[in-house]
């Protein structure tokens, strides 16, 4: 591909629109969520409420969720490849006075779960794992609630227990020293439920009380994690536009990678919608530097760092990133299967104890993809493909279908602008 320009829009962004089904699953009335994700992701936390007594309608985009104003009293939620629908579902039944099992794919089968089994406990949780993974067993409990410090930077965890704090006689206070993803303190309020936040010196507490969630109407930016695939393309192939995308400062670390790469980009028309800030992104062919990325960078921009590592393939020596062992958690190693990609279509990358050291301006001639480098992964299919298309030769990338986990137009919408995928 010699060049490649374009306007585009995307879908909601997944981490929101996950978020509000849930939410309005144990909402009473009805809450409508305008441009929802459309992947399976979203599917999956679709299913989980209407499994709980939800009922679910599709307006056209639109969709409407009564929610349970009984929830069921004994459930077997299937949470597909989705860690946030598991854990966030977990905190959020916690306390709910039923017996639920969750469960899920090969992928999230494999994904620590003690993460927040262990801190829901500590608030009175009756919570049981197989070993730290899935499947979870929820009993019926009394929250009492209390504090915790949070041991790990994750939104998913701060969630969960944000979520028990709903039901817990004395509220629930989390305390976070490394920002993560902030969609549910901002979303909790459109609910009818009161989040309260206080600075620290090294971060913010988190307070949410006992409380019931009234319907809402939410309107989704487009997903800043599915947008950044098409940003890449503009920063290393011509000029990108992508309009209507969330530009929360939780999630833009890759604009910081972005600045420090050198890619030329600006923002327009921001605003906040639904309580997220929403931007028209243009992304413009640069020269890249290398760069250094280090560990209180990452979870600003933890989805999007195989992709960045690609961009680093690009820059003008070495780039090094650290502190980025939480990639070993996701829905496959990515630590190491970046690497394996690299590596696949001609490039220098070294998988280090907690991130990677990727050698820049060497050819990436290209080459076949195979399905098990992907290991059923969107992220690194989607990554594969924007390296695929930045290389030299290109080569054939199996295993697609893995994108429609969180993002099912992708292939649909590079093809239509001319991007060489056939
Ligand atoms: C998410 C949080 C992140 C992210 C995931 C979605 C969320 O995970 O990687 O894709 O919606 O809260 P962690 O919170 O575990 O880092």
């Amino acid at each position: 591909m010699i060049r490649f320009e374009g306007e585009f829009s995307f879908s909601g962004d997944k981490s929101v629109t996950q978020r509000a089904i849930l939410l309005g699953g144990v909402a009473q009335g009805e809450t409508v969520i305008c441009g929802a994700a459309q992947g399976k992701d979203a599917q999956t936390a679709l299913s989980c409420i209407s499994a709980l007594g939800a009922e679910v309608k599709h307006l056209g985009e639109t969709l409407v969720i009564k929610g349970a104003p009984r929830l069921k009293s004994a459930v077997s939620l299937d949470c597909g490849n989705s860690a946030t629908c598991m854990r966030l579902l977990t905190g959020l039944l916690s306390g709910k006075g039923i017996e639920a099992t969750l469960f899920g794919d090969g992928s999230l089968s494999r994904r620590p779960m003690a993460r927040v089994a262990e801190p829901l406990t500590r608030l009175g949780a009756r919570i049981e794992t197989e070993l730290g993974k899935p499947p979870i067993y929820i009993s019926p409990a009394f929250l009492t609630g209390g504090e915790i410090a949070l041991s790990i930077p994750s939104a998913q965890v701060k969630s969960a227990l944000m979520l028990a704090g709903l039901d817990a006689k004395n509220g629930v206070f989390v305390v976070e020293n490394h920002p993560t993803r902030d969609h549910t303190e901002r979303m909790l309020p459109l609910f009818g439920a009161p989040v309260s936040v206080t600075k620290t010196e090294q971060g913010k507490r988190i307070f949410t009380q006992k409380c019931g969630l009234k319907g809402t109407e939410i309107d989704v930016a487009g997903d800043l994690s599915s947008a950044a695939y098409f940003m890449a393309l503009g920063a290393l192939k011509g000029r990108v536009l992508c309009k209507n995308v969330g530009v929360n400062p939780t999630r833009t670390g890759i604009f910081k990678a972005f600045k420090k790469l050198g890619v030329r980009f600006s923002l327009s028309n921001e605003r906040t919608v639904s309580g997220e800030p929403r931007a028209d992104v243009l992304v413009e062919k640069s020269e890249l530097k290398a760069v250094k990325i280090t560990a209180e960078e990452i979870p600003l921009m933890i989805d999007e760092l195989p992709l960045i590592a690609i961009l680093c393939l690009f820059a003008n020596g070495e780039s090094t990133v650290s502190g980025a062992s939480e990639l070993k958690e996701k829905e496959s190693d990515r630590l190491s299967g970046t690497v394996r990609l690299i590596r696949a279509l001609g490039g220098e990358a070294e998988e280090t104890t907690d991130g990677w050291r990727i050698r820049g301006d060497t050819r990436l001639v290209g080459g076949d993809v195979p399905t098990a480098l992907i290991g059923g992964d969107h992220r690194l299919c989607m990554t594969a493909a924007i390296a695929l298309l930045s290389s030299e030769k290109g080569g054939m990338l199996s295993g697609v279908n893995a994108c429609n986990v969180s993002f099912p137009e992708f292939f649909e919408k590079l093809k239509s602008a001319g991007a060489g995928v056939e």
